[in-house]
């Protein structure tokens, strides 16, 4: 596979210029992907215009299509605000911090058979600029911002882009199919009725 030279991105748009370069191929190289991730110095004044805030749940704003490999996004998250434990549609997941902490648990798939709570495999704490990596086969996550002072900002990759995941009920394994919304597009908000179904928080 042909290697693309990677050169530290300076900027956000740096970032997502490589991040396009990247997977113009067909094949996902990981440890590429969340090194150049990792590699961006988080500048709040080149994402603050993605950077929207609700007041109960955390909010997903799109930044970039990625040629229709991938979406870019930027996750808000409030005082307290978390995710449902979800999985990725069989998509690669990769989590920048861009802002503040973000608390990583994760867990094995619910064993039906068992019909018992689903079990904790291990937990982090993400701080900034580091980035995380998940996907389906490695289990299932639930993301928080755990501080009570403090709001955390994330930058989000899913490639190939999905619009549903499953949520799960950690007491039983049951789990439900979710609509993902985005709060705001490209710096704008979207319009009201849909972002109604967003349930994943
Ligand atoms: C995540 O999977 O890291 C956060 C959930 C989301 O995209 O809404």
């Amino acid at each position: 596979m042909e290697q693309t030279e990677l050169v530290k991105p300076d900027t956000l748009e740096d970032l997502i210029q490589t991040l396009h370069k990247l997977f113009e191929s067909d094949s996902v190289n990981v440890e590429e992907v969340q090194s150049i991730m990792e590699s961006y110095d988080s500048k709040p004044h080149e994402w603050m215009k993605y950077a929207t805030f609700d007041q109960y749940r955390y909010t997903r704003n799109l930044v970039d299509e990625g040629n229709g490999k991938f979406n870019l996004m930027i996750l808000c998250w409030g005082e307290g605000h978390g995710s449902s434990i979800h999985d990725h549609t069989d998509s690669h997941c990769f989590l920048k911090l861009l802002q503040g902490q973000l608390k990583e648990t994760l867990f094995d798939w619910p064993d039906h058979k068992l019909q018992a709570g689903m079990l904790q495999k291990s937990q982090q704490v993400l701080l900034e600029n580091q980035c995380a990596y998940i996907n389906d086969s490695l289990g299932l996550h639930r993301v928080e911002n755990v501080s009570h002072t403090e709001t955390a900002v994330s930058l989000h990759l899913y490639s190939p882009p999905f619009q549903t995941c499953r949520t799960f009920d950690q007491r039983t394994g049951h789990h439900n199919s979710v609509k993902m919304t985005f709060w705001s597009k490209f710096g704008e908000r979207t319009p009201y009725e849909s972002t109604v179904s967003q349930e994943n928080n």
